[in-house]
Protein backbone atom coordinates (compact mmCIF):
# COMPACT_ATOMS: atom_id res chain seq x y z
CA UNK A 1 0.00 0.00 0.00
CA UNK A 2 1.30 3.73 -0.62
CA UNK A 3 0.31 6.36 1.60
CA UNK A 4 1.34 10.12 -0.08
CA UNK A 5 0.11 13.16 0.94
CA UNK A 6 0.41 15.71 -2.23
CA UNK A 7 0.40 19.08 -2.38
CA UNK A 8 -2.00 20.46 0.12
CA UNK A 9 -4.85 17.78 -0.25
CA UNK A 10 -6.27 17.52 2.94
CA UNK A 11 -7.56 13.92 2.39
CA UNK A 12 -4.96 11.42 2.82
CA UNK A 13 -4.73 9.29 -0.33
CA UNK A 14 -3.89 6.02 -0.75
CA UNK A 15 -3.55 3.37 -3.03
CA UNK A 16 -5.26 0.21 -1.86
CA UNK A 17 -3.19 -2.27 -3.81
CA UNK A 18 -4.36 -5.60 -2.15
CA UNK A 19 -6.63 -7.50 -4.47
CA UNK A 20 -9.32 -9.01 -3.91
CA UNK A 21 -10.26 -12.48 -4.32
CA UNK A 22 -12.79 -13.33 -7.42
CA UNK A 23 -15.54 -14.19 -5.20
CA UNK A 24 -15.16 -11.15 -2.84
CA UNK A 25 -18.65 -9.72 -2.20
CA UNK A 26 -18.65 -6.22 -2.05
CA UNK A 27 -19.57 -5.96 1.48
CA UNK A 28 -16.66 -7.41 2.72
CA UNK A 29 -14.67 -5.75 0.60
CA UNK A 30 -15.96 -2.32 1.59
CA UNK A 31 -15.50 -3.43 5.39
CA UNK A 32 -12.41 -4.33 4.66
CA UNK A 33 -10.99 -0.69 2.81
CA UNK A 34 -13.11 0.93 6.45
CA UNK A 35 -11.21 -1.59 8.64
CA UNK A 36 -8.06 -0.87 6.65
CA UNK A 37 -8.21 2.94 6.13
CA UNK A 38 -10.63 4.27 8.59
CA UNK A 39 -14.48 5.70 7.75
CA UNK A 40 -15.66 8.04 5.85
CA UNK A 41 -13.67 6.98 2.56
CA UNK A 42 -14.02 8.30 -0.83
CA UNK A 43 -12.97 4.96 -3.64
CA UNK A 44 -11.85 6.21 -6.36
CA UNK A 45 -12.06 3.23 -8.93
CA UNK A 46 -8.84 4.04 -11.32
CA UNK A 47 -9.99 1.39 -13.73
CA UNK A 48 -13.50 3.28 -14.23
CA UNK A 49 -11.83 6.53 -14.08
CA UNK A 50 -9.41 5.16 -17.12
CA UNK A 51 -12.23 3.65 -18.86
CA UNK A 52 -14.57 6.55 -18.60
CA UNK A 53 -11.29 8.85 -20.37
CA UNK A 54 -11.12 6.08 -23.22
CA UNK A 55 -14.64 6.00 -24.18
CA UNK A 56 -14.93 10.00 -24.18
CA UNK A 57 -12.23 9.95 -26.10
CA UNK A 58 -13.60 7.87 -28.92
CA UNK A 59 -17.24 8.74 -28.87
CA UNK A 60 -15.00 12.72 -29.56
CA UNK A 61 -12.38 10.99 -31.70
CA UNK A 62 -9.83 13.98 -32.82
CA UNK A 63 -10.66 16.18 -29.91
CA UNK A 64 -8.70 17.12 -26.99
CA UNK A 65 -9.83 16.36 -23.54
CA UNK A 66 -9.19 18.66 -21.08
CA UNK A 67 -10.30 17.49 -17.53
CA UNK A 68 -11.99 19.87 -15.65
CA UNK A 69 -10.10 20.05 -12.28
CA UNK A 70 -13.09 21.42 -10.25
CA UNK A 71 -14.62 18.29 -10.43
CA UNK A 72 -12.40 16.29 -8.13
CA UNK A 73 -9.26 18.10 -7.40
CA UNK A 74 -7.28 14.67 -6.18
CA UNK A 75 -3.67 14.21 -7.56
CA UNK A 76 -4.05 10.65 -7.87
CA UNK A 77 -6.91 11.50 -10.39
CA UNK A 78 -4.67 13.63 -12.32
CA UNK A 79 -1.97 11.21 -12.08
CA UNK A 80 -4.09 8.64 -13.76
CA UNK A 81 -5.76 11.13 -16.48
CA UNK A 82 -2.10 12.51 -17.40
CA UNK A 83 -1.16 8.96 -18.12
CA UNK A 84 -3.80 8.79 -20.77
CA UNK A 85 -3.25 11.69 -22.49
CA UNK A 86 -5.33 14.04 -20.79
CA UNK A 87 -5.36 18.01 -20.78
CA UNK A 88 -6.42 19.79 -17.78
CA UNK A 89 -8.61 22.80 -17.57
CA UNK A 90 -8.23 24.76 -14.59
CA UNK A 91 -9.93 27.74 -12.76
CA UNK A 92 -7.31 28.99 -10.60
CA UNK A 93 -3.35 29.40 -9.62
CA UNK A 94 -4.63 27.14 -6.70
CA UNK A 95 -5.58 23.94 -9.42
CA UNK A 96 -2.50 24.86 -11.45
CA UNK A 97 -0.70 24.32 -8.47
CA UNK A 98 -2.38 20.75 -8.00
CA UNK A 99 -1.97 19.91 -11.25
CA UNK A 100 1.80 20.85 -10.67
CA UNK A 101 2.56 18.99 -7.67
CA UNK A 102 1.06 15.95 -9.25
CA UNK A 103 4.08 15.97 -11.50
CA UNK A 104 1.75 17.45 -14.94
CA UNK A 105 3.81 20.25 -17.07
CA UNK A 106 1.44 23.56 -17.24
CA UNK A 107 1.88 23.47 -21.09
CA UNK A 108 -1.02 20.89 -20.39
CA UNK A 109 -3.23 23.37 -18.81
CA UNK A 110 -5.77 25.85 -20.10
CA UNK A 111 -7.07 28.19 -17.70
CA UNK A 112 -10.64 28.81 -18.58
CA UNK A 113 -12.34 31.04 -15.55
CA UNK A 114 -14.09 34.22 -17.43
CA UNK A 115 -13.39 36.67 -14.61
CA UNK A 116 -10.26 36.57 -12.89
CA UNK A 117 -8.09 39.39 -10.95
CA UNK A 118 -4.95 40.74 -13.15
CA UNK A 119 -2.92 39.20 -10.28
CA UNK A 120 -4.19 35.61 -11.14
CA UNK A 121 -3.52 36.14 -14.78
CA UNK A 122 -0.12 37.57 -14.28
CA UNK A 123 0.86 34.33 -11.71
CA UNK A 124 -0.53 31.76 -13.98
CA UNK A 125 1.55 32.71 -16.93
CA UNK A 126 4.45 33.12 -14.36
CA UNK A 127 3.86 28.88 -14.34
CA UNK A 128 3.63 28.66 -17.93
CA UNK A 129 -0.13 28.84 -18.99
CA UNK A 130 -0.69 30.58 -21.61
CA UNK A 131 -4.35 29.87 -22.64
CA UNK A 132 -7.50 32.14 -20.80
CA UNK A 133 -10.62 32.81 -21.24
CA UNK A 134 -12.76 36.29 -21.32
CA UNK A 135 -16.59 36.93 -22.26
CA UNK A 136 -16.16 41.20 -21.97
CA UNK A 137 -14.54 44.10 -22.73
CA UNK A 138 -13.02 44.33 -18.90
CA UNK A 139 -11.96 41.16 -19.20
CA UNK A 140 -10.03 41.40 -21.99
CA UNK A 141 -8.48 44.96 -21.71
CA UNK A 142 -6.70 42.80 -18.54
CA UNK A 143 -4.73 41.42 -20.94
CA UNK A 144 -2.86 44.34 -21.98
CA UNK A 145 0.24 44.01 -20.84
CA UNK A 146 0.30 40.46 -21.65
CA UNK A 147 -0.78 40.45 -25.06
CA UNK A 148 2.26 39.37 -26.49
CA UNK A 149 2.31 36.18 -24.31
CA UNK A 150 -0.77 34.84 -24.22
CA UNK A 151 -4.12 33.52 -26.69
CA UNK A 152 -7.90 33.96 -25.63
CA UNK A 153 -10.86 32.02 -26.10
CA UNK A 154 -13.63 33.97 -26.39
CA UNK A 155 -16.63 32.16 -24.26
CA UNK A 156 -20.14 32.52 -25.98
CA UNK A 157 -23.51 32.44 -24.27
CA UNK A 158 -25.52 29.14 -24.98
CA UNK A 159 -27.71 27.17 -22.84
CA UNK A 160 -29.16 23.93 -22.77
CA UNK A 161 -32.42 23.85 -21.86
CA UNK A 162 -32.22 20.31 -19.80
CA UNK A 163 -28.82 20.77 -18.32
CA UNK A 164 -29.27 20.96 -14.37
CA UNK A 165 -26.78 23.13 -13.40
CA UNK A 166 -27.37 26.03 -15.68
CA UNK A 167 -23.90 27.60 -16.37
CA UNK A 168 -24.93 30.26 -19.05
CA UNK A 169 -27.08 33.02 -16.44
CA UNK A 170 -23.45 33.92 -15.40
CA UNK A 171 -20.89 33.50 -17.87
CA UNK A 172 -20.72 33.59 -21.93
CA UNK A 173 -20.77 36.09 -24.08
CA UNK A 174 -24.10 36.96 -26.46
CA UNK A 175 -22.86 35.66 -29.61
CA UNK A 176 -24.74 39.18 -31.38
CA UNK A 177 -22.19 40.57 -29.34
CA UNK A 178 -19.48 38.61 -30.11
CA UNK A 179 -18.36 39.98 -33.64
CA UNK A 180 -17.73 44.01 -32.10
CA UNK A 181 -15.68 42.53 -29.03
CA UNK A 182 -13.70 40.53 -31.72
CA UNK A 183 -12.83 43.87 -33.25
CA UNK A 184 -11.81 45.35 -29.80
CA UNK A 185 -9.44 42.69 -29.42
CA UNK A 186 -7.87 43.08 -32.96
CA UNK A 187 -7.54 47.13 -32.07
CA UNK A 188 -5.86 45.96 -28.92
CA UNK A 189 -3.46 43.61 -30.12
CA UNK A 190 -4.96 40.94 -28.20
CA UNK A 191 -5.01 37.75 -29.91
CA UNK A 192 -8.66 35.94 -29.44
CA UNK A 193 -7.58 32.32 -31.01
CA UNK A 194 -11.04 30.34 -30.53
CA UNK A 195 -14.15 29.98 -29.29
CA UNK A 196 -15.53 28.53 -26.08
CA UNK A 197 -18.97 27.49 -24.80
CA UNK A 198 -20.41 25.83 -22.02
CA UNK A 199 -24.11 24.72 -22.07
CA UNK A 200 -24.33 23.55 -18.66
CA UNK A 201 -23.61 20.36 -16.76
CA UNK A 202 -25.33 17.47 -16.57
CA UNK A 203 -27.24 17.33 -19.75
CA UNK A 204 -29.26 14.10 -20.68
CA UNK A 205 -30.49 15.44 -23.91
CA UNK A 206 -27.01 16.64 -26.65
CA UNK A 207 -29.62 18.88 -28.29
CA UNK A 208 -27.61 21.84 -26.37
CA UNK A 209 -24.45 21.01 -27.21
CA UNK A 210 -25.50 20.42 -31.03
CA UNK A 211 -27.16 24.05 -31.17
CA UNK A 212 -23.81 25.78 -29.34
CA UNK A 213 -21.61 23.94 -32.10
CA UNK A 214 -23.81 25.22 -34.99
CA UNK A 215 -23.64 28.87 -33.23
CA UNK A 216 -20.20 29.02 -32.60
CA UNK A 217 -19.44 27.78 -35.93
CA UNK A 218 -21.49 30.29 -37.68
CA UNK A 219 -19.60 32.92 -35.95
CA UNK A 220 -16.04 31.43 -36.92
CA UNK A 221 -17.21 32.20 -40.55
CA UNK A 222 -18.38 35.53 -39.81
CA UNK A 223 -15.51 36.43 -38.18
CA UNK A 224 -12.87 34.97 -40.57
CA UNK A 225 -14.95 36.19 -43.13
CA UNK A 226 -14.51 39.66 -41.89
CA UNK A 227 -11.33 39.14 -41.33
CA UNK A 228 -11.75 40.04 -37.19
CA UNK A 229 -9.73 36.67 -36.17
CA UNK A 230 -8.97 33.35 -37.62
CA UNK A 231 -10.48 31.54 -34.74
CA UNK A 232 -9.04 28.51 -35.03
CA UNK A 233 -10.02 26.81 -31.68
CA UNK A 234 -12.95 25.54 -30.87
CA UNK A 235 -13.39 24.39 -27.46
CA UNK A 236 -16.97 22.59 -26.59
CA UNK A 237 -16.75 22.64 -22.49
CA UNK A 238 -17.94 20.24 -20.57
CA UNK A 239 -21.91 19.05 -19.63
CA UNK A 240 -21.40 14.99 -20.66
CA UNK A 241 -23.55 13.43 -17.83
CA UNK A 242 -22.95 10.97 -15.51
CA UNK A 243 -24.73 8.09 -14.55
CA UNK A 244 -26.25 8.54 -10.99
CA UNK A 245 -28.63 5.22 -10.77
CA UNK A 246 -30.59 6.17 -13.59
CA UNK A 247 -29.84 4.20 -17.05
CA UNK A 248 -26.53 4.14 -17.51
CA UNK A 249 -25.24 6.93 -20.35
CA UNK A 250 -24.54 5.68 -23.49
CA UNK A 251 -22.23 8.52 -24.54
CA UNK A 252 -21.52 7.18 -28.20
CA UNK A 253 -24.91 7.85 -28.64
CA UNK A 254 -25.05 11.24 -26.71
CA UNK A 255 -21.66 12.52 -29.04
CA UNK A 256 -23.08 11.27 -32.18
CA UNK A 257 -25.01 14.19 -33.12
CA UNK A 258 -22.32 16.28 -31.53
CA UNK A 259 -19.53 14.66 -34.10
CA UNK A 260 -21.87 15.19 -36.73
CA UNK A 261 -22.27 19.02 -36.11
CA UNK A 262 -18.69 19.07 -35.37
CA UNK A 263 -17.70 17.98 -38.72
CA UNK A 264 -18.70 21.09 -40.53
CA UNK A 265 -15.64 22.70 -38.59
CA UNK A 266 -12.99 23.92 -40.77
CA UNK A 267 -10.00 21.63 -41.23
CA UNK A 268 -7.93 23.48 -39.30
CA UNK A 269 -9.66 24.37 -36.43
CA UNK A 270 -8.53 22.79 -33.05
CA UNK A 271 -11.51 21.36 -31.48
CA UNK A 272 -11.08 20.65 -27.41
CA UNK A 273 -13.78 19.53 -24.39
CA UNK A 274 -13.40 19.97 -20.99
CA UNK A 275 -15.22 17.20 -19.35
CA UNK A 276 -15.29 17.14 -15.81
CA UNK A 277 -18.73 15.09 -14.24
CA UNK A 278 -18.83 11.90 -16.85
CA UNK A 279 -15.16 11.15 -16.05
CA UNK A 280 -15.18 11.11 -12.58
CA UNK A 281 -18.46 10.84 -11.23
CA UNK A 282 -18.91 7.45 -11.36
CA UNK A 283 -16.17 6.49 -10.67
CA UNK A 284 -15.60 7.33 -7.24
CA UNK A 285 -18.30 5.52 -4.32
CA UNK A 286 -18.72 7.27 -0.60
CA UNK A 287 -18.39 4.71 1.98
CA UNK A 288 -19.71 6.38 5.64
CA UNK A 289 -20.77 4.64 8.99
CA UNK A 290 -24.30 5.10 11.35
CA UNK A 291 -22.36 7.08 13.95
CA UNK A 292 -26.02 7.42 15.50
CA UNK A 293 -29.42 6.55 15.85
CA UNK A 294 -32.80 8.34 16.63
CA UNK A 295 -36.32 7.93 16.29
CA UNK A 296 -38.33 11.53 15.74
CA UNK A 297 -42.11 11.90 14.73
CA UNK A 298 -41.88 8.22 14.74
CA UNK A 299 -39.21 7.83 12.08
CA UNK A 300 -35.88 6.14 12.26
CA UNK A 301 -33.17 8.92 11.93
CA UNK A 302 -29.85 7.69 11.01
CA UNK A 303 -26.82 9.84 11.50
CA UNK A 304 -23.27 9.20 9.46
CA UNK A 305 -20.37 10.28 8.95
CA UNK A 306 -19.92 12.11 5.95
CA UNK A 307 -23.33 14.64 5.22
CA UNK A 308 -23.61 17.78 3.20
CA UNK A 309 -21.14 19.63 4.93
CA UNK A 310 -19.14 16.96 3.71
CA UNK A 311 -18.56 14.59 0.52
CA UNK A 312 -22.60 14.70 0.09
CA UNK A 313 -22.32 18.75 -0.25
CA UNK A 314 -23.04 18.30 -4.29
CA UNK A 315 -27.08 17.94 -2.52
CA UNK A 316 -26.55 21.72 -2.08
CA UNK A 317 -24.20 22.92 -4.74
CA UNK A 318 -24.29 20.85 -7.13
CA UNK A 319 -28.61 19.98 -7.44
CA UNK A 320 -27.26 16.35 -7.00
CA UNK A 321 -29.26 13.33 -5.52
CA UNK A 322 -26.66 10.21 -5.24
CA UNK A 323 -28.08 6.56 -5.26
CA UNK A 324 -28.10 5.48 -1.70
CA UNK A 325 -26.95 1.95 -0.53
CA UNK A 326 -26.61 -0.31 2.82
CA UNK A 327 -25.86 -3.93 2.92
CA UNK A 328 -28.48 -5.17 5.91
CA UNK A 329 -31.38 -6.59 4.59
CA UNK A 330 -34.91 -6.23 6.38
CA UNK A 331 -38.24 -4.41 6.08
CA UNK A 332 -37.79 -1.24 4.91
CA UNK A 333 -39.73 1.81 6.36
CA UNK A 334 -39.19 5.43 5.39
CA UNK A 335 -36.43 6.87 7.11
CA UNK A 336 -34.08 9.84 7.54
CA UNK A 337 -29.77 10.04 6.60
CA UNK A 338 -28.01 12.78 8.03
CA UNK A 339 -24.80 13.74 8.64
CA UNK A 340 -22.53 14.40 11.55
CA UNK A 341 -22.36 17.93 12.21
CA UNK A 342 -24.84 20.10 14.31
CA UNK A 343 -26.80 22.21 11.62
CA UNK A 344 -29.93 20.97 10.65
CA UNK A 345 -29.57 21.54 6.86
CA UNK A 346 -26.96 18.46 7.25
CA UNK A 347 -29.67 15.75 5.88
CA UNK A 348 -28.78 13.57 2.67
CA UNK A 349 -31.88 12.20 2.23
CA UNK A 350 -35.55 13.46 4.44
CA UNK A 351 -37.35 10.42 2.83
CA UNK A 352 -35.51 7.57 2.32
CA UNK A 353 -36.61 3.82 2.47
CA UNK A 354 -33.98 1.61 4.96
CA UNK A 355 -34.16 -1.60 6.52
CA UNK A 356 -33.47 -1.26 10.42
CA UNK A 357 -29.73 -0.08 10.72
CA UNK A 358 -27.04 -0.45 13.49
CA UNK A 359 -24.21 1.54 14.73
CA UNK A 360 -20.78 0.50 12.41
CA UNK A 361 -23.26 -0.27 9.35
CA UNK A 362 -21.91 0.91 6.02
CA UNK A 363 -24.28 3.32 4.02
CA UNK A 364 -22.66 3.56 0.43
CA UNK A 365 -23.08 6.85 -1.84
CA UNK A 366 -22.80 6.27 -5.39
CA UNK A 367 -21.68 8.64 -8.52
CA UNK A 368 -20.54 10.59 -5.66
CA UNK A 369 -16.92 12.12 -7.90
CA UNK A 370 -18.05 15.20 -9.52
CA UNK A 371 -18.66 18.69 -7.53
CA UNK A 372 -18.35 16.28 -3.88
CA UNK A 373 -15.02 15.92 -2.12
CA UNK A 374 -14.48 19.29 -4.19
CA UNK A 375 -16.86 21.42 -1.94
CA UNK A 376 -16.29 19.60 1.32
CA UNK A 377 -15.82 21.61 4.34
CA UNK A 378 -14.41 21.07 7.95
CA UNK A 379 -17.58 22.31 9.55
CA UNK A 380 -17.95 21.49 12.89
CA UNK A 381 -13.97 20.16 12.71
CA UNK A 382 -15.25 16.65 11.59
CA UNK A 383 -12.53 14.76 9.06
CA UNK A 384 -13.57 14.55 5.14
CA UNK A 385 -13.53 11.13 3.54
CA UNK A 386 -10.31 10.07 2.81
CA UNK A 387 -9.39 9.16 -0.74
CA UNK A 388 -8.59 5.64 -1.60
CA UNK A 389 -7.22 4.55 -5.20
CA UNK A 390 -8.98 0.98 -5.17
CA UNK A 391 -7.74 -0.18 -9.13
CA UNK A 392 -5.73 1.82 -11.02
CA UNK A 393 -4.87 0.36 -14.52
CA UNK A 394 -7.83 -0.47 -16.88
CA UNK A 395 -6.45 -4.30 -17.44
CA UNK A 396 -7.18 -4.87 -13.37
CA UNK A 397 -10.61 -4.58 -13.74
CA UNK A 398 -10.69 -8.10 -14.30
CA UNK A 399 -9.15 -8.80 -10.93
CA UNK A 400 -12.17 -7.52 -9.08
CA UNK A 401 -15.84 -8.26 -9.46
CA UNK A 402 -17.56 -5.16 -10.90
CA UNK A 403 -19.32 -2.44 -8.38
CA UNK A 404 -22.84 -4.25 -8.13
CA UNK A 405 -25.02 -1.22 -8.21
CA UNK A 406 -28.70 -2.31 -6.91
CA UNK A 407 -31.75 -0.20 -5.68
CA UNK A 408 -32.50 -2.32 -2.79
CA UNK A 409 -28.94 -2.93 -1.70
CA UNK A 410 -29.76 -6.07 -0.66
CA UNK A 411 -27.05 -8.77 -0.86
C1 LIG B 1 -15.51 26.40 -17.37
C2 LIG B 1 -15.93 25.02 -17.04
N1 LIG B 1 -15.42 24.00 -17.76
C3 LIG B 1 -15.75 22.72 -17.51
C4 LIG B 1 -16.63 22.42 -16.49
C5 LIG B 1 -16.96 20.96 -16.27
O1 LIG B 1 -18.26 20.72 -16.62
P1 LIG B 1 -18.90 19.25 -16.48
O2 LIG B 1 -18.57 18.78 -15.12
O3 LIG B 1 -20.33 19.47 -16.72
O4 LIG B 1 -18.29 18.41 -17.52
C6 LIG B 1 -17.22 23.44 -15.74
C7 LIG B 1 -18.18 23.13 -14.68
O5 LIG B 1 -18.61 23.95 -13.91
C8 LIG B 1 -16.86 24.78 -16.02
O6 LIG B 1 -17.37 25.81 -15.31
Amino acid sequence: MTHFTPGDESAVIRIDDRRSGAGESEARRLRRLVSMHGSPLLLVDGAHLRRRFRQLGTALPGVGLYYAVKAFPNSAVLRMLAEEGAGFDVASCAEIDRVRASGIDTDRVIHTHPVKKIAEISAALLAGVTTFVVDNADELVKFRPFRDRVSLLLRLRFQSPDAVVDLSRKFGCDPREAPALLARASREGIRIGGVSFHVGSQCRDPRGHVAAVKGALDLVDTARAAGLASLDTLDIGGGFPADYGAAAVDIEAFCAPIRAALSRAPRDMRVIAEPGRYLVADAVTSVASVIGRAVRDGRPWYYIDDGVYGSYSGRLFDHATYPVDVFRTGSRRSSVLAGPTCDSIDVIADDIDLPSLRIGDLVIGRSMGAYTAASATDFNGMPRAAVVVTRDRADEAAAEPPFVMTATGSR
